[in-house]
């Protein structure tokens, strides 16, 4: 799975699911990829930045927190993977980590980036998180890569990852701050061809609700400078 790109076979999808994909696709391995290599690295950054950042790198301890203390020989899936960071950490911990993510781009940063300790624990593909050709895991992690998607599209990525995944799936959405609202609502202004995707905030709940199989825990809510996301757990 070195890197290729992989669509065996078609995800169970909305059409929505689809066209905020391709928009995320079309940002992260085009617009934004510069922005998010640097982001991602040492590399110096702005104040606003360095607080995303800062909080980025508390998001990543709490997932990690959130699995079980001993990852050696668990298979996980870094499902949206970026540049690699989390798979690492993990990969670091014993675990045999899968990092997938729609963006080709991202894919061969995370490759060039990966530390030689853990190259033997680590493997990448670009292609959609979805994919059943990616196989069955122990524990998913899903750091900021479904904050794009509706809690319909969300129920739905839970609903069809679930008979893959024996542990529990840690991932985060966007809470429903008054902040996070007013730039939902100013991303729904924009003209269709020009919104990059914008993260739609959620309460779990509603999520909760919307759940055809597996339950969802609220694990807890980071905010830092303008970074605010929130961890959930799920159970299949
Ligand atoms: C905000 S970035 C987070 C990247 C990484 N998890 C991190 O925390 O550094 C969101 C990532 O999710 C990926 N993504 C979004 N939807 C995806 C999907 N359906 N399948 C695979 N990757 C997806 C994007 O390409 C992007 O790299």
């Amino acid at each position: 799975m070195d890197g290729t790109r992989i669509y065996s076979e078609r995800p169970k999808t909305s059409g929505a699911y689809m066209t905020t994909r391709n928009r995320v696709e079309a940002y992260f391995d085009g617009t934004a990829t510069k922005t998010w290599e640097r982001l991602t690295s040492d590399a110096p950054v702005s104040g606003i930045r360095a607080t995303v950042r800062a909080g980025r790198d508390e998001m990543r301890q709490l997932i990690i927190d959130s699995l079980p203390g001993d990852l050696r020989g668990a298979r996980i899936l870094d499902a949206g993977c970026g540049t690699g960071a989390l798979a690492f950490e993990l990969a670091a911990r014993g675990a045999d980590v899968v990092g997938v993510d729609i963006s080709p781009q991202l894919i061969g940063i995370a490759q060039k980036r990966t530390p030689s300790a853990v190259a033997h624990k680590v493997s990448f593909a670009s292609g959609d998180m979805l994919d059943p050709a990616l196989g069955h895991f122990d524990h998913i992690v899903a750091m900021d890569s479904m904050i794009y998607y509706t809690a319909d599209d969300i129920a739905g990525i839970l609903g069809g990852i679930a008979p893959r995944l024996s542990g529990k799936m840690v991932f985060t959405v966007a809470p429903r701050t008054p902040l996070l609202m007013a730039f939902w609502r100013l991303g729904k202004l924009a003209p269709k061809k020009d919104r990059s995707p914008v993260m739609i905030p959620h309460s779990p709940a509603l999520i909760a609700a919307k759940l055809e199989t597996g339950r969802l825990r609220d694990i807890r809510r980071i905010k830092s400078g303008f970074y605010f996301s929130n961890a959930l757990e799920f159970t299949a």
